[in-house]
């Protein structure tokens, strides 16, 4: 039996709302899916503010959702399961999303799901045209998490490795920041990067030859901070140089502990997701790397590298074909800031 399933996405800086429908075999199809992003909001401020961001996906996420129906030519009472991410996220932006899927759930007397934030980055490979199979190694890049991650199945996700500190989006949004770049830095410190020399400055590479999977990057925004000093006035003319060399530091450990991953669990295949993964420098390297030691690697597509509403319906979708969860009539407001991936089931 197919399913119709909306999902919701507010945890954080991005308004998202997707339809996506499960045939009775293979992969859940996208139907239509419409996003906002904050960023221009949050941009005056460096950084996403929490009250802001909870009062604009009020804002945002009905015409969205309207807007997704329009799109797709469905109508409301078709839908079969309403899915929002549960956490982790910002408690108040996450109220957002509970609060409409579970009113929707209630008066349409559907099912509603909530729906781990980074098991939806995860699967969101799934959504491309290169989609991956299980097994595999997962790098979840974002702006909050940086986890290696052994998937088995969905609902089957082993913990190998993780930051210890920053995440490796921080690093890009703080480095990015020391270097007077706007929010988020990711972006704009790999745009200015490609003019740089990424050789230039010989910045660390925590916990590269650890021995163990995890990562720390908090040392490394301070030693950007320490040559951004040492430079004084000449910082202007070195900027760029700065942040390929920054850029340089944190793909490289991402790759080689990535290769370590594989190494570790034998397996052939990598998925990389979150918001990092947009960088095409690791995409570059990453291919490089897997390509010499002929593992495949799958990426979500650059539009859904970031938060969005398809990989959460997607997400729902995948766990509702599998029977992982039997959606119970959920219409609690028990969202979950602090979460990790690895507790589900
Ligand atoms: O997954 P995401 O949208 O949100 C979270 O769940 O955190 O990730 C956002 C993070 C930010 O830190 C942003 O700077 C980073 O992803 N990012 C990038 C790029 N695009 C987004 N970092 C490096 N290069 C990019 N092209
Ligand atoms: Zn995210």
């Amino acid at each position: 039996m197919s399913l119709l399933i909306l999902g919701i996405e507010s945890s954080c800086d991005e308004t998202g709302v997707a339809l996506v429908e499960t045939p009775a075999s293979g992969l859940p199809r996208l139907l239509a899916h419409a996003l906002h992003s904050q960023i221009d909001m949050h941009q005056a401020y460096g950084g996403v503010v929490p009250e802001l961001a909870s009062r604009d996906h009020i804002r945002r996420v009905l015409p969205l959702m309207e807007d997704v129906f329009a799109q797709a030519g469905r109508r409301r009472a078709e839908v079969d399961v309403v899915a929002f991410t549960r956490g982790p996220g910002l408690a108040g932006a996450l109220l957002v999303g509970a609060g409409l899927a579970c009113a929707l759930g209630a008066a349409l007397g559907k099912p509603v799901l909530g729906v781990h934030h980074l098991e939806g980055h995860l699967l969101s490979p799934f959504l491309s045209a290169d989609a991956p199979e299980f097994p595999f190694v997962a790098l979840l890049v974002s702006g909050g998490h940086t986890q290696l991650m052994r998937v088995d199945g969905v609902g089957q996700y082993q913990l190998l490795g993780e930051t210890i500190d920053d995440a490796a989006g921080e690093a890009f949004d703080k480095s990015a920041k020391l270097l007077g770049l706007g929010y988020p830095g990711g972006p704009a410190l790999s745009r200015l990067a490609e003019q740089g020399d990424a050789k230039a400055f010989a910045l660390p590479r925590p916990l590269l030859h650890s021995g163990d999977l995890d990562f720390s990057f908090a040392g490394l925004k301070t030693a950007v901070l320490t040559q951004a000093k040492k430079l004084g006035d000449q910082l202007d003319a070195r900027r760029a140089d700065l942040a390929a060399s920054t850029q340089a530091a944190i793909v490289e450990v991402l790759v080689k502990k990535t290769l370590k991953a594989l190494q570790h669990t034998g397996l052939q295949r990598v998925v990389v997701a979150g918001g990092v993964g947009a960088n095409a420098l690791l995409r570059a390297q990453l291919n490089a790397a897997c390509t010499q030691q002929r593992v495949r690697v799958h990426y979500p597509e650059l539009h859904l590298c970031t938060d969005n509403g398809a990989m959460i319906a997607m997400a729902a979708a995948m766990r509702l074909q599998c029977g992982r969860e039997v959606p119970a009539p959920l219409y609690a407001f028990d969202v979950k800031p602090r979460w990790p991936l690895d507790s589900l089931a």
